[in-house]
């Protein structure tokens, strides 16, 4: 299924395959890429088939033009929006930042501009963040009437402490790349100009390594996150465990000893 994806499957984002890479890019510049039911099911389309492709390594996640990555849900389309209706929408864009954070392989947000409300949540559930100097952060629901809907509550208090989390929340505050830098919202700050170079930069790097290594890593630190230290240590031990059984352990090992670069399989 995931081999017939391409661009011309969506009509809200661009999906594109280069070498190791998915490129997934929303793509509704006009209203600065906001997030839309459509949106968010072709994004779940999208992840899942990066997931199952197995030549894909990473994901670049971003948004086309140059204002925003996504100036969060479509607020025109939750005008009318019952309570069941509002429930659904949540779950939809919580399902799908729980699918980005637990992909097995690792997602970097490439933050071009606004990240707000389920934009910036959009951009917590990745693995890394980039910010283009002009990234703006925010979660300014409460502003609305509303309150983050998309693991905001939940994602935003374990990156950056609940003190400051909830100032955010509850001020609605934007807040621009370097004071996300400072509150370790974000991983780096990049010129706007090489924001994509950046991410494939570092994918390059991680891609060069064990993928079941990358997979557990992520895995291990994700489960381990929402439990105790002594749980967090048996999922990891249990996972290191894993490692042992796969051929890639035998070669890296076998080619550090050589002193040569490895073959990683994936197996
Ligand atoms: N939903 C729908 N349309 C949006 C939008 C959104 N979230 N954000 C921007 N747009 C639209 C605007 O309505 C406008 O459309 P028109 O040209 O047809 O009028 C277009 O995008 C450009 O936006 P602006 O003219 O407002 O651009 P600006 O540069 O003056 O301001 C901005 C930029 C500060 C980001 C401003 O657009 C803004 O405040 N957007 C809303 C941000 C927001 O409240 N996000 C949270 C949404 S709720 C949510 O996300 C819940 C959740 O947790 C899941």
């Amino acid at each position: 299924m995931s081999a017939a994806i391409t661009t011309s499957t969506f009509a809200n984002i661009l999906y594109e395959v280069k070498g190791a890479i998915a490129y997934i890019t929303l793509n509704r510049p006009k209203v600065l890429n906001a997030l839309n039911k459509s949106v968010i099911t072709e994004l779940k389309t999208a992840f899942e088939a990066t997931r199952e492709d197995s030549a894909v390594r990473s994901v670049i996640f971003t948004g086309a033009g140059d204002k925003a990555f996504a100036a969060g849900a479509d607020i025109s389309e939750m005008l009318n929006d019952t309570p069941i209706e509002a429930e659904e929408k949540t779950r939809l864009g919580q399902a799908l930042t729980t699918l980005i954070e637990n992909l097995g392989k690792p997602v970097i947000a490439a933050v071009n501009g606004y990240a707000l409300g389920g934009g910036c949540e959009l951009a917590m559930s990745c693995t890394i963040r980039l910010a283009s100097e002009t990234a703006k952060f925010g979660q300014p629901e409460v502003k609305i009437g509303i309150m983050p809907g998309y693991g905001g509550t939940q994602r935003l208090p374990r990156l950056v402490g609940k003190g400051r989390a909830l100032q955010l929340i509850l001020t609605g505050d934007v807040i621009g790349a370097d004071e996300a830098y400072r509150i370790g919202l974000v991983n780096e700050i990049v010129p706007s100009g090489s924001l994509i170079a950046r991410a494939e930069a570092i994918l390059k790097q991680i891609n060069a390594n064990a993928p079941q290594g990358v997979k557990f890593s992520i895995e291990a630190v994700n489960k381990g996150l929402d439990t105790s230290v002594d749980e967090g240590l048996l999922i990891e031990a249990s996972l290191f465990a894993l490692c042992a059984a796969t051929e890639d352990k035998k070669e890296g090992t076998a080619a550090f000893l050589g002193k040569r670069a490895p073959q990683f399989q994936g197996r």
